[in-house]
């Protein structure tokens, strides 16, 4: 596979870039009809035959936890007699035409893709209908009893379709290199709202019936759904918030920038392409601390920390608007394109709105992720995953997609940045952004690109090739400096040198300051040490999951167990899989540990969502016989 597309490149790259000069202006109709790459985590194959149009008409079962339904595709067909779609997981009951007419079709061996279903296309037919149901462990779905919500009422349901999950709840074609508009008819239980990644609803329906639309075309991981009890909040003429009751006065006021975000963001790199900007407060267990779906960003209720100061997450998910959602990696190796720009971006929108100084202790922070993940990946079975450009064909896509191309990604758009300055990059980005908005990105192209419009023009020789061929960091990266940390560091100095921990001076230590500050903690500390730091700052009982994690880190190392009872609580209710996976792995560095890991993973496994429940059963080596959870 891999080969094959490099081979078919040129003319690819080719056909791509006459069709992008042909469409650079915002106003004309979107096409969705160019020439795709060749994507290895997708079975259809796009050039023969695409879908333009998904019409989604489901019943949402929260009891049976099911969802069945229609999958009406508008389609285009090229060449041969078949459209091939991605399932995993789903019951196929029937496929027709739009006249009704029943069509033959097939499903494929069970791979690490999923079964591809392949329908026959008798000459003309250019609609099909798709009648199915999901399974039992579709690996989309979260569905939560009412005890694991916040108001602890109603059953939830969400979707997280990044990176090949939509297919475990739609058949789709599901390539993020193929864009289709879409409408849906969902119906849930009366009591319950349903919303989407679409035109949303602000309150319930009398009969449960929400319809959707989607009018500009995405790719199938950005369509996403989520039934609950849920209210909403104005924050703005274009953005609000979604949550549980209990939930909406408290995340309404600590997204209150938001408005001043998608002002920033547009007084940066242009026009919000989206309509309204709106963001829902998720359960705990969501695994993710955002995603980035169309017009309404999936949050976790982890950066609700009352004080606005975990909100750069918003400012990130916010800023896919533009580097993702509106020109989107081809394929899952191009990863970089989306996250990589996003870190940028995001830390553009958080200078732009609390200072440099804040963006520079956000880019220290990311730059120590980077060293720990390059440490971590230079040791493991797969060395060239820290390249920018990835080789994930053969391979769940989701065990590549790591700090590497967030923060080695953004890392390099600063250094072009440096090179060039700040003016002529913002307007390279804007118009990138304008030119290709609606299609999709590989690296090829947008190597290209930047070659013809911001390196040759500006006469900048660059390592471009080390940057995104060869593993590591170059040494050529720009070096993020915070004076803030600098400080930090003289404190934690003192504290090792004997000033007891009340009296160091933190009195105006922002979140990120105490980040910095547990993660610098000398690598052995005896748990009177510990306890002298729990005593002063509180950490323990912490509200600020960010600090609560990094803490907890530190009390597994240096087996500091007051804070065991609190490990397992937080554990046992956040499923948020970057806070799970150091913690457990931590864990698994003693016997001790172990027994502990195996023991809370036990209680807390079926409050996990699949994507974290996939991570941490390959770490804890899980090999009960028990079902995949579900939920
Ligand atoms: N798109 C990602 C989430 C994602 C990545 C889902 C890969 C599935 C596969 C989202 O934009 C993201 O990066 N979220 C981060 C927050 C961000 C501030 C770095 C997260 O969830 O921690
Ligand atoms: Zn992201």
């Amino acid at each position: 596979m891999a080969s094959l597309s490099r081979i078919a490149l040129p003319i690819v790259l080719f056909a791509l870039t006459a069709c992008a000069e042909e469409k650079n202006s915002s106003t004309e109709p979107i096409s969705t009809t160019e020439l795709h790459v060749m994507d290895g985590h997708s079975n259809a194959r796009p050039n023969e035959a695409v879908i333009e149009h998904l019409d989604l008409d489901v019943t949402i079962d929260m009891d049976a936890k099911r969802i069945s339904g229609t999958a009406t595709y508008d389609i285009v067909h090229t060449t041969g007699n078949t459209i091939i779609f991605d399932t995993d997981g789903l019951s196929i009951d029937r496929v027709t035409d739009g006249s009704g007419n029943e069509l033959v079709f097939s499903l494929g061996d069970s791979t690490l893709l999923g079964r591809a279903l392949k329908v026959e296309l008798p000459d003309g037919v250019q609609r099909v209908s798709i009648a199915y149901s999901t399974g039992k462990y579709a690996k989309a779905l979260q569905w939560l009893d009412p005890q694991q919500t916040a108001d602890k009422a109603h059953p939830f349901l969400f979707t997280q379709g990044e990176a090949i999950l939509t297919r475990s709840w739609i058949p789709v074609q599901d390539s993020p290199g193929i864009r289709f508009t879409y409408s849906a008819k969902v119906k849930v239980p009366q009591e319950l709202m349903a919303v989407m990644s679409a035109s949303n609803p602000k309150e319930r329906t009398p009969d449960g019936v929400y319809m959707f639309q989607m009018d500009q075309p995405i790719p199938a991981y950005l369509i996403a759904l989520s039934v609950g009890d849920l209210v909403f909040r104005d924050l703005g003429e274009r953005s609000g918030v979604y949550a549980e009751r209990s939930v909406i006065e408290r995340a309404a006021w600590e997204f209150e920038d938001i408005p001043k975000m998608l002002a920033a963001a547009e007084a940066l790199y242009g026009p919000y392409r989206w309509d309204r900007y709106d963001v829902i407060v998720l359960p705990p267990s969501f695994p993710f601390g955002g995603m980035e779906n169309p017009r309404l960003t999936f949050a976790t209720p982890t950066i609700i920390a009352g004080d606005r100061s975990l909100t750069a997450l918003i400012a990130h998910e916010l800023a896919h608007s533009w580097s993702g959602n509106l020109v989107t990696n081809a394929t899952w190796n191009d990863f970089w394109l989306n996250e990589g720009f996003t870190v940028y971006f995001e830390g553009r929108i958080s200078e732009a709105l609390y200072g440099e100084e804040y963006a520079g202790m956000l880019e220290q922070l990311g730059r120590q992720d980077l060293a720990q993940t390059l440490e971590k990946i230079a040791k493991s079975k797969h060395p060239e995953d820290s390249k920018l450009r990835l080789d994930l064909d053969g391979r769940d896509p989701d065990d590549g997609m790591t700090d590497v191309a967030y923060e080695k990604g953004a890392a390099f758009l600063r250094l072009l940045e440096a090179k060039v300055g700040r003016e002529k990059f913002d307007a390279f980005l804007r118009d990138y952004f304008e030119r290709f908005a609606f299609q999709s990105m590989t690296t090829d192209r947008f190597l290209v690109h930047l070659d013809e419009h911001l390196l040759e023009p500006n006469q900048v020789e660059l390592n471009v090739e080390e940057w995104v061929e060869r593993p590591g960091l170059p040494a050529n990266a720009t070096i993020p400096v915070s004076d803030r940390f600098n400080k930090v560091d003289k404190e934690l100095a003192r504290w090792e040198g004997g000033t007891p921990a009340m009296e160091l001076s933190t009195k105006e230590w922002s979140t990120f300051e105490w980040m910095h500050f547990l993660r610098k903690l000398p690598s052995s500390m005896s748990d009177a040490r510990m306890t002298e730091l729990d005593k002063a700052f509180g950490f323990t009982k912490s509200g600020n999951a960010e600090v609560l994690a990094a803490w907890l880190e530190q009390c597994i190392k240096n087996d500091h167990d007051a804070a065991y009872l609190r490990l397992d609580e937080f554990l046992n209710t956040v499923g948020r899989r970057k806070f799970l996976m150091p913690l457990y792995t931590a864990m698994t560095t003693t016997e001790k540990g172990r027994l502990m890991a195996q023991s809370i993973y036990r209680s807390a496994r079926p409050n996990y969502h699949s994507v974290s429940v996939n991570s941490l059963d390959e770490l804890l080596a899980w090999k009960d016989n028990h079902p995949p959870v579900n939920f």
